[in-house]
């Protein structure tokens, strides 16, 4: 079942998004050489907390941190740690707050110092995608609609999309209806309606879409341990069109 959300329920899950767009631009400079990725999630998980928010992700099924941190082959939800980054990594930064009940949720990838142009590519692609996905966010249009221009944009690049991880309708859980992959055929699918709120957060490979999950249970990596990439944000559809709640 879709919880569709009234027009003040939008207003009120925009802080929610603007307060985890606010946690992104302030952590950018950290991301370095040298930097770990334990700095910059309780550097988050503090920001959250003196906003007034929580830190959803800690706890969320026993996910132990309040961000997750992604790096290179890793596709989703690493743990932060005491590894320094190092020049020419790439890391995904997944951010969840929570604030007056409502929930914002949106990933982001960055470059560590200079990268190669492969990584530069996996990520503009990446960034391309969740942007051409966002545009066709309309209501009266379908699922299939948004998810074909993804699959599409990145397999004529060259890059695999992950299936086994899915974009997410969010309100006041983190994962409500619609649930769904970044692949599909216009036309089809769920048809969309105002008021829907949920992710697009397509998730890039330089290689095999498949993934493995380490034995923390969490980490999921590429199958061939190539690169990843992941660029995700909360969208409302509006009688306007899709307003993006995490825009930074
Ligand atoms: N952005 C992730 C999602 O779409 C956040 C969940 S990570 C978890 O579900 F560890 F909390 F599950
Ligand atoms: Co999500």
């Amino acid at each position: 079942m879709v919880i569709l959300k009234s027009k003040p329920e939008i207003e009120a899950m925009r802080k929610a998004g603007q307060l985890v767009a606010a946690c992104h631009k302030a952590l950018a400079p950290m991301v370095r050489p040298g930097g770990t990725t334990r700095e910059i999630d309780s550097f988050v998980e503090d920001m959250i907390v003196r906003n007034g928010g929580q830190p959803f992700t800690k706890g969320y099924k026993g996910y132990p941190y309040a961000t997750c941190m992604s790096v290179n082959d890793v596709i989703a939800h690493g743990f932060p740690g005491d590894e320094p980054l190092k020049e020419g990594d790439i890391i995904t930064i997944d951010i969840v707050a929570r604030l007056d009940g409502w929930l914002g949720d949106s990933a982001w990838t960055y470059a560590v110092g200079n990268i190669a142009p492969n990584a530069q590519k996996l990520m503009r692609v990446t960034k391309e995608c969740l942007e051409l996905g966002i545009r066709r966010a309309m209501p009266g249009s379908r699922l299939g609609d948004i998810t074909s221009a993804i699959q599409t944009h990145a397999e004529k690049n060259g890059f695999g999309i992950v299936r086994d991880l899915l974009a997410h309708g969010i309100g006041r859980s983190l994962h409500e209806q619609p649930s769904f992959m970044h692949v599909g055929k216009p036309g089809k699918g769920m048809r969309l309606k105002e008021g829907m709120v949920f992710t697009i957060e397509p998730m890039l490979t330089e290689g095999s879409h498949y993934m493995t999950i380490d034995p923390d249970g969490w980490t999921a990596r590429t199958f061939d341990r190539k690169l990843a990439a992941q660029y995700e944000h909360t969208i409302a559809l509006t009688a306007d069109g899709p307003l993006v709640l995490t825009a930074q």
